[in-house]
């Protein structure tokens, strides 16, 4: 037992940094105490965990201005109040975001002023959204590498630097043509074809690398495509599934840039957003991995358009292939294997596509209305 507490200790001597609550939660695992109410003397110097938040984290959120920050933000809040959730992005915010709680200005490539950001705001678990996704990656290779490799690094280095806990979410887009389809499984062969997956399957290895070297607790999760009323899609592959409910209801006609027969995994924004909350705040020693697959419905643009014309009978829908778009679809999953979650932190999805779609078509109906009201 005391070679492992020696090499644990060598380990964090070795990388140059203070040792971490995930290696403080290792060495009082070997033995065979518990970490959280106990401080830690032997690197020197009395640590306290940073595991023990107190009543409530402190979360930053990058990024948090595109689809799923400010869904995320608002069931933070619920959860655990107002100020104790910062949002960050490098874009100015519409006015209801201001009001709403806390936002900051957080430019992920400026590590100086992120250091700073968690240090001035005391934050203790960071939610890292910022990312160019794969549509707009493919047409902006170097930004995408900028923003999804380096700027992970920065994270990463930050948050084991802090002791934070760190979500960083993947994609179906982190699988490629040889990967299996139907389902994916949680391991299986990753060779994506497009920059935003290949720096995501990088953001998988480099999480679980810093987890297993520096005691990191990084969680990943890996998104289906996510269908939100309220916020617009930032230029993925599966944008089409939001955009065709807004010119269903606006203008009863939509022209969809996939084939009417490519098969996707999909989850409603509700379920991504509980289920980030729930895998964040679930007890590390219930975590048998640190990236798990979740999953909710499958459906092709064709069956989309079945379901939403049971409500909205009119709807016409045609077809202009993407041929970029198209191939990227080709090579993901149809829908992945998500029982790990299932058994280990207990996640269930409550939306499949009828209730889907009847809460798109009401969410929009309804801001439509209230817009004209206005
Ligand atoms: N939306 C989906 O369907 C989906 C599916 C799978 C995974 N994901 C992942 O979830 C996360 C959030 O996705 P999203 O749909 O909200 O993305 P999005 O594209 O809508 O938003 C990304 C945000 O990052 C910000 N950003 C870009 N460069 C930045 C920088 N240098 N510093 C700080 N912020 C910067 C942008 O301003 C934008 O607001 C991403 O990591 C994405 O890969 C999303």
């Amino acid at each position: 037992m005391m070679l492992v507490v020696q090499w644990l200790r060598g380990a964090v001597k070795h990388a140059g940094i203070r040792p971490l609550c995930g290696v403080e939660q290792l060495i009082s695992a070997v033995r065979g105490v518990s970490s959280s109410s106990q401080q830690l003397s032997e690197f020197g110097r009395t640590l306290t965990s940073s595991c023990t938040d107190g009543d409530h984290p402190k979360v930053l959120i990058t990024g948090g201005l595109g689809q799923l920050g400010v869904g995320l933000a608002k069931l933070l809040r619920e959860r655990f109040g107002k100020n104790n959730v910062i949002l960050s992005d490098i874009r100015k915010p519409p006015n209801h975001v201001y009001h709403d709680g806390p936002f900051i200005f957080s430019d992920i490539l400026d590590f100086k002023n992120l250091r700073e950001i968690v240090v001035n705001n005391n934050i203790s678990w960071l939610v890292h959204y910022s990312a160019v996704l794969s549509a707009v990656g493919e047409d902006n290779v170097a930004l995408a590498k900028e923003v999804n490799i380096t700027g992970l690094h920065n994270i990463l280095d930050i948050a084991t630097e802090h002791g934070l806990r760190v979500f960083v979410p993947s994609t179906i887009g982190a699988f490629g043509p040889s990967s299996p389809r139907d389902p994916t499984p949680e391991l299986c062969v990753q060779r994506p074809r497009t920059i935003y997956g290949v720096s995501k399957v990088h953001a998988e290895l480099m999480g679980e690398y810093y987890h297993h070297r520096f005691g990191l607790d990084f969680r990943c999760l890996r998104y289906p495509g996510i269908i939100s009323a309220d916020s617009q899609p930032g230029g993925g592959t599966t944008d089409y599934a939001v955009q065709i409910f807004h010119a269903a209801v606006k203008t009863g006609h939509f022209e969809c840039n996939l084939s009417n027969n490519t098969r996707l995994p999909m989850m409603y924004i509700d379920d991504c957003v509980r289920a980030t909350v729930d895998f964040l705040e679930a007890p590390a020693d219930t975590l048998i991995s640190r990236t798990y697959n979740i999953n909710a419905m499958s459906f092709t643009p064709q069956e989309l358009t079945q379901e939403i014309k049971k409500v909205l009978p009119d709807l016409k829908v045609t077809y202009n292939v993407d041929p970029v778009r198209q191939a990227i679809a080709d090579s993901w999953p149809m829908a992945l294997e998500d029982s790990a979650a299932r058994r280990d932190w207990g996640w269930k999805h409550e939306y499949d596509l009828p209730e889907l779609v009847q809460t798109m078509l009401s969410h929009i109906t309804l801001g439509n209305q209230l817009a004209q009201a206005n």
